[in-house]
């Protein structure tokens, strides 16, 4: 689905590349998680996939990025649209319309897609999403959660096989982040949608993700698992990406000795963690 080969890019005005020599693959209904300190390179690389680089943010660009097998250099934003989906950290500045109704036929308006169909796909894609009863809702009405959910609708109202979003819960308080991670969820494995999600919330990606990158100074730092990743909590720490609480637990307990297994990844795993070596002190 996305195939990334010595992607590097330099922004016109920086000394620093954003980007160093990227090389990424990623399969199709993949759910892949991308962390990283503050300037990593995140956002510049979901740029990357979605065609805005090199498109509309000029710099120096080397390498190959391919989606869903088209090359974003030879193809426009509008064409890679149909394969990549993407929502932007600030759902405010994504969205253009007044309903909710018309902010998802925006884009398939924009590429000609037929009346008919628009009207179905926006039921779709509310449905997909679990936002049916906002449709006649005017967006300004709407919550931050709600406003993420209505970015994702209207970017996968072009059925994209692709979504990737930049942060989507930044501005979400912890139920709506969960919201927004169920919603992802479902799109990935009933819709086979290959998700990749920026997010600084590690346990969120720790509960969801197949897969982890671990981006430092535009550098791939990791990429695995993501209880293989999470494993190597002392260069996490060192780049400053705090571990899941579950995962900081199992560290303590195994420093202490009191728990020699693998690190649990989700509040479940982690239970059983605890069961265990409490049963084990008790005999
Ligand atoms: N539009 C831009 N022009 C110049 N430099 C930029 C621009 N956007 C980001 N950068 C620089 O590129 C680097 C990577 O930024 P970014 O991709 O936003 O990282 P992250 O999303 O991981 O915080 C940083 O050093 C940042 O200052
Ligand atoms: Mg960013």
């Amino acid at each position: 689905m996305i195939e990334i080969n010595g992607l590097s890019f330099l922004y016109n005005d920086s000394k620093e590349p954003a980007l160093n020599n990227i090389n990424l693959s990623i399969g199709e209904s993949e759910f892949v998680g991308v962390a990283g300190p503050t300037g990593a390179g995140k956002s510049t690389l979901t740029l990357c996939l979605n065609g805005v680089i090199p498109h509309f943010l000029q710099g120096d660009f080397y390498g190959e990025v391919k989606v869903d097998g088209k090359d974003t250099v030879e193809n426009s934003c509008a064409k890679l649209a149909y394969s990549v989906g993407s929502v932007f950290q600030d759902p405010e500045a994504q969205i253009v319309s007044t309903s909710v109704e018309d902010e998802i036929a925006f884009g398939l308006e924009n590429l000609n897609i037929p009346r008919v169909e628009i009207a179905a796909r926006i039921k779709e894609s509310l449905q997909m999403t679990g936002i049916s009863e906002l449709r006649h809702y005017s967006t300004s009405q709407l919550s931050g959660g709600q406003k993420q959910r209505v970015a994702i609708a209207s970017a996968i109202a072009l059925r994209p096989k692709i979504l990737v979003l930049d942060e989507p819960t930044s501005e979400l308080d912890p139920k709506g982040s969960l919201d927004i991670f169920n919603t992802l969820k479902k799109l990935n494995e009933e819709y086979n949608i290959t998700i990749v999600v920026v997010e600084q919330k590690i346990q969120l990606l720790s509960e969801y993700c197949s897969r982890l990158v671990i981006m430092e100074k535009g550098n791939v730092l990791i990429d695995g698992a993501t209880r293989s990743v999470l494993a190597n909590q002392d260069i996490l720490q060192k780049i400053g990406v705090s571990s899941p609480p579950v995962t900081r637990l199992a560290q303590m307990l195994k420093k202490a000795g009191l728990y020699q297994g693998e690190f649990p990844i989700n509040v479940e795993e982690a239970y059983l963690m605890v069961s265990k070596v409490l049963s084990e002190k008790r005999r």
